[in-house]
């Protein structure tokens, strides 16, 4: 398909399994995986951004995550302090705006600190859109909105009338962000782990085979190409 042809979605989630198997067919331990797996990150933003896409949530640290081996953990933990740098030079290079969505609060003090700062100086930004979801779990992150609504409820702030879709989903780590509109699972999983459940409701899922770790600009293409061909309906009649 011709690129001018492709419908680009404003927003595109990303799973990005995999590097662990990848990493085991090449016999190197599983946090090599997740090295290459944060090289590739990078590239990817650029390719989305170049294609027209406006955001793009990838999914970095599950809340089921911490049950990993210590070293696998310490590694991740290490790489995202990493990449929050390298993110940061790339945000003040392009114009992009970084939030990470997750119960940050658990993390180490110097990540919260770096995140911080990120979220911070990137806040005007106006270019790409990119949300890193570190200890993130959709109910954990709903569990969240709703304690937060119950105490805005006794403080008066509002009301059971207040609550509507628009007003749960101002209470989420995601409010301000729009749905997204294309889900894209590498590695031949076809599950949605926890991830976005109601951010996900209308999204369309596109799973590949392909290992994170192998994932670039052809398969992000691939993906919007199949995206391009599905009839988005949204609950509404199809038209003939
Ligand atoms: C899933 O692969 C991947 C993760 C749990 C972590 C994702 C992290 C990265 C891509 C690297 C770091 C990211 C940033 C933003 C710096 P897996 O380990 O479950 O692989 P497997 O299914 O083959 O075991």
């Amino acid at each position: 398909m011709d690129l001018s042809q492709l419908k680009i979605p404003t927003h595109v989630s990303v799973i990005m399994d995999g590097n662990g198997r990848w990493a085991k067919k090449k016999g190197k331990p599983r946090t090599f995986g997740h090295k290459r797996g944060a090289e590739v990150v990078m590239d990817i933003c650029r390719d989305a951004d170049d294609l027209g896409i406006r955001y793009m949530t990838i999914y970095a640290f599950s809340t089921e995550n911490w049950s990993r081996p210590d070293l696998e953990v310490k590694t991740l933990m290490l790489l995202f302090g990493k990449y929050l740098k390298i993110c940061y030079d790339e945000a003040m290079k392009n114009n992009m705006r970084v939030r990470i969505i997750g119960n940050t609060s658990a993390l180490a003090p110097d990540l919260q600190e770096m995140i911080r700062v990120l979220e911070e100086d990137t806040r005007m930004f106006t270019g790409f859109n990119l949300q890193i979801a570190i200890n993130y779990g959709s109910r954990d992150e709903m569990l969240r909105a709703m304690k937060r609504m119950m105490r805005d409820y006794k403080d008066g702030k509002i009301s059971e009338d207040d609550v509507d879709e628009a007003c749960f989903g101002s209470y989420l780590d995601t409010a301000d962000i729009p749905d997204p509109d294309l889900m894209i699972r590498t590695s031949g999983e076809l599950r949605l782990s926890n991830y976005l459940m109601w951010q996900h409701a209308y999204s369309e899922f596109y799973f590949t085979d392909t290992p994170w770790p192998e994932f670039n600009r052809a398969e992000l293409v691939k993906a919007i190409e199949a995206y391009t061909a599905r009839d988005r309906r949204y609950g509404k009649v199809k038209e003939l």
